[in-house]
């Protein structure tokens, strides 16, 4: 098969980079293998080097020598680092984010919320494809507040929730509508806009999980009236494994919702430390607990860069690297057995494109094994490939490409064990 199959060539992916806007950010990461095709930043992001800085920084200067007095500035960072995540990803004004806790923790914390704030109401909607976390944490709180839980199944394989099909599921009964703006799977990007009005329109209340879309996706909470939102900092924004993730509760809300984990930093008068719980205005009133400082200022750090590049320059880059992808699918990988399950519409998709293979699973492993490429798989049989903007060049999604290519052509790749690794 030749290299230009696709209509293009190693040196068309060399004069993206050589016209990139973002070429200079690549060189900001800690890159120790420059031969590795590091695909997977849809999974974990690279490390900046200023974070580095950043963390030896907070340590020798912060925690080492300022030790408990640290506390009177620290305070209020989930709030203050919760502003950089909405304004640099979300489209949201300040006091409306905290960074903060987990993902799960945050999708638990506001489902219930907005479940006990419609009592009349006895279903929630999510969707067969969301993440798991999202689907257990929905099962029990379900369970536990005797509700029922409809799970939208959009058997095209796309996993994209369509208007039609949420309208079929949505009436007066209708709590909550949860569902990912970017599936983890597929990739299929979610019409956050038409979907929330269509929510709203039936008296229901929406959260929407933006872990697969924070940092990749030009995201408008406010100005697509979204309720309440969470997700994570350590996919496109590169804050590290177990980084704190954040959560959205529009303005509009705050008074209203109450979350069930009444902490000691939601209490109005926090260090006087007295007895009964007063529920502190705003943001605080959703926060439980000591913030990370140390995962703070790794948010910092990586959010700081997102904000610099900007977000409609990222997803433009995200839009042409997964075109990429798709094109290189089509010129080599579908002859081969492959098929592309995300979107082609680049403004239907995010920034990875997930790729079906009867053995993607020994092919994921062979691809790590053999020739120094980064994907990740996912149950059934899907290898998940991604543009991360910031750190992945095309050069690197072209290499990568054709080393898929020449191990799944030559048959090399069953050569190797399927992993019994837990992680995929
Ligand atoms: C869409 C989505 N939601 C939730 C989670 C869970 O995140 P956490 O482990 O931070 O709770 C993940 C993790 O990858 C995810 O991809």
């Amino acid at each position: 098969m030749p290299n230009d199959a696709a209509g293009l060539a190693r040196t068309d992916a060399e004069a993206l980079d050589a016209h990139d806007p973002l070429r200079a950010c690549r060189d900001e990461f800690v890159i120790t293998d420059p031969d590795l095709c590091y695909l997977d930043g849809n999974s974990l992001g690279r490390l900046p080097k200023r974070t580095v800085d950043v963390v030896h920084r907070y340590l020798t200067q912060e925690w080492g020598s300022e030790l408990v007095a640290g506390w009177s500035h620290w305070i209020d960072e989930a709030q203050r680092v919760g502003d950089l995540i909405g304004s640099a990803t979300l489209g949201a004004a300040s006091g409306q984010v905290l960074a903060i806790d987990t993902t799960s923790v945050n999708f638990y914390q506001l489902c219930d919320a907005a479940i006990r704030a419609r009592p009349n109401c006895d279903t929630v909607v999510s969707d067969t494809a969301n993440f798991p976390t999202d689907r257990y944490i929905l099962e029990g709180l379900c369970a536990r507040h005797g509700k029922r839980l409809v799970l939208i199944d959009d058997e095209s394989g796309e996993e994209f929730v369509t208007p039609d099909m949420l309208a079929a599921h949505l009436d007066s009964r209708t709590a909550l509508v949860t569902l990912s703006v970017v599936q983890y799977r597929s990739g299929a990007l979610h019409d956050v806009a038409a979907l929330t009005k269509m929510a709203h329109d039936a008296g229901a209340l929406v959260v929407w999980d933006a872990s697969h879309a924070v940092g990749v996706v030009d995201m408008h909470f406010d100005r697509d009236d979204v309720d309440l939102a969470v997700g994570c900092t350590y996919k496109y924004g590169n804050a590290g494994p177990g980084s704190p993730a954040w959560l959205y509760v529009n303005q509009r809300l705050q008074g209203s919702l109450r979350v069930p984990i009444q902490g000691w930093f939601a209490q109005r008068d926090q260090f006087a430390m007295g007895q009964g719980f007063d529920r502190a205005g705003g943001m605080r009133g959703f926060q439980i607990a000591s913030p990370s400082i140390v995962g703070m200022r790794c948010i910092e750090a990586s959010f700081g860069m997102i904000a610099q590049a900007g977000l409609p320059a990222i997803a433009a880059k995200a839009a042409l690297g997964t075109d990429m992808m798709v094109r290189l699918h089509d010129a080599w990988l579908a002859p081969l057995g492959f098929e592309l399950i995300t979107p082609r519409d680049p403004a239907r998709r995010g920034g990875h494109v997930t790729l079906r293979h009867a053995d993607a699973k020994q092919i994921a492993v062979a691809m790590r094994e053999l020739v120094n490429v980064i994907p990740d798989y996912r149950e059934p049989s899907s290898i998940r490939l991604a543009m991360s903007p910031l750190a992945t060049s095309f050069v690197e999604v072209w290499d990568g490409f054709a080393r898929i290519r020449d191990l799944v052509a030559t048959g090399k790749y069953r050569t190797v064990a399927v992993s019994s690794d837990r992680v995929t």
